[in-house]
């Protein structure tokens, strides 16, 4: 079972920081979860919501600021926001990278940055695991390029996921597991998906992830789960 920090290591640190990434590497996962967005001046950036005010001292919507002014804006650890190049830099092919689409119009420039460090660093096409709620942006990466895993996020079921991700050819879904069970992990894998369940933060359900055998899991506690990997 591969088990993937979510947002970085959420549960340890800032999430979606390149701290975050740094911690969650230094508990050697096997890969990290984070989340992107689109800015003003079109650069992708790695922050959860929509908005700067949860997780930043700034106000207001990711997509009106330039990167230039995002810069000036914080967690409240001093934590800046990364762009999604600074943590494919920091993370340069070490783990796995589950990017997921969470702002709008992010397919086509996510492509670009992913291509362009495939051609260059040691990232590979199978690095990476693109998933998204939004379908929608997983058709129009389909419709782009056929190079990268996709991984269909559901917060209802596998069911409802599984007709979606024929259509994308998907590699996975992911299910939330509040909703999880046992059938709906041989349901996806009888179709032939693998399943990466999140949040898995306390022991008995990792526990039970792994006794479905599911693929992986994404967790906020990354240390929790590699210091205890025999569980
Ligand atoms: O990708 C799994 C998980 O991160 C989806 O939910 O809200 O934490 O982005 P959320
Ligand atoms: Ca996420």
């Amino acid at each position: 079972m591969k088990i993937f920090g979510h947002r970085g290591a959420a549960g340890l640190i800032a999430e979606n920081t390149l701290e975050s990434v740094e911690i969650a590497l230094l508990h050697n996962v096997d890969g990290i979860e984070i989340d992107i967005h689109c800015c003003k001046t079109g650069e992708l950036v790695v922050i959860h919501d929509e908005t700067l005010d949860r997780t930043t001292n700034g106000k207001g919507n990711v997509k009106d600021y330039s990167l230039e002014d995002l810069k000036q804006y914080s967690t409240q650890e001093g934590y800046a926001i990364p762009t999604l190049d600074q943590v494919l830099d920091l993370i340069d092919g070490q783990c796995l990278l589950n990017i997921e689409l969470k702002g709008k119009d992010t397919v086509i420039p996510t492509i670009k940055v992913l291509e362009k460090y495939i051609r260059n660093t040691n990232w590979e096409y199978n690095d990476f695991i693109i998933s998204s709620f939004d379908h929608e942006q997983l058709f129009e990466l389909k419709k782009s390029t056929s190079h990268f895993k996709i991984g269909v996020l559901t917060e209802k079921s596998v069911v409802e996921a599984l007709p979606i991700a024929k259509k994308l050819d998907a590699f996975s879904i992911h299910p939330s597991i509040e909703i999880l069970t046992r059938d709906q992990v041989d349901l996806a894998r009888e179709v032939g998906f693998d399943v990466y369940v999140w949040t898995v933060n306390d022991k008995e359900l990792i526990k039970k992830s792994k006794f479905w055998k599911v693929e992986g899991i994404i967790t906020d506690f990354p240390n929790f789960v590699t210091e205890k990997r025999s569980i």
